[in-house]
């Protein structure tokens, strides 16, 4: 069974700086995610070696716990980029006649208005867990979806997902969750989302 390994980031730790500190994102990267990591590749490990369906079925909380804290991990570091008001990188560059722009624009009226839902929505998330730009692909709409711990989003094509976890932003936000989610904006990159969204309208599983 091949291991599982942890991405490199997309840039350098202090990348996202001043919004997201070179501390927090060394600690979550190379703590944190590698973290799940390991505790994936040992549950899966076990399962391989499971000979009934009590033994697998006991594995079950492990695998979705880590399984979900790499898949999630791994698309937010994509998810984010250097500022572009910093000078580093197209990070909170929104186009809004671009087709996820105009998607957003469509539903939500503004950017400033669907930001404040999509903070109001995870900062009222209890405990930890994950805010999500979503795309349903039943309903064809892109929606804000919150999930649990480290649950991965399952029900619609994840387009940006933000870490809520303390670990996140607790050593530069304290406990000022909805400044953390303020600031993210000014680093989340939209092409990422832009080519998710289009992937997802074409059908792609991601
Ligand atoms: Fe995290």
């Amino acid at each position: 069974m091949s291991q599982h390994t942890l991405p490199d980031l997309p840039y350098a730790y202090d990348a996202l700086e001043p919004y997201i500190s070179k501390e927090i994102m060394v600690l979550h990267h190379t703590k944190h995610h590698q973290t799940y990591v390991n505790a994936l590749n040992a549950a899966e490990a076990a399962y391989a070696k499971t000979s009934t369906p009590k033994e697998r079925i006991a594995l079950q909380a492990a695998l979705k716990f880590n399984g979900g804290g790499h898949i999630n991990h791994s698309l937010f570091w994509k998810n984010l980029a250097g500022s572009a008001k910093e000078g580093k990188g197209n990070g909170g560059v929104f186009k809004a006649d671009s087709p996820l722009g105009k998607a957003i624009i469509g539903k939500w009226g503004s950017l400033d208005i669907f930001i404040k839902e999509f903070n109001t929505a995870t900062a009222g998330i209890q405990g930890s867990g994950w805010g999500w730009v979503g795309y349903n692909p039943t309903g064809k709409t892109v929606e804000i979806v919150t999930t649990a711990n480290q649950d991965p989003l399952l029900s619609h094509v994840p387009l940006i997902g933000v870490d809520i976890w303390e670990h996140a932003f607790y050593l530069q936000y304290k406990n000022v969750k909805v400044d953390y989610l303020n600031a993210i904006w000014n680093v989340i990159n939209w092409g990422e989302a832009e080519s998710r969204y289009n992937e997802a309208v074409s059908g792609a599983k991601l």
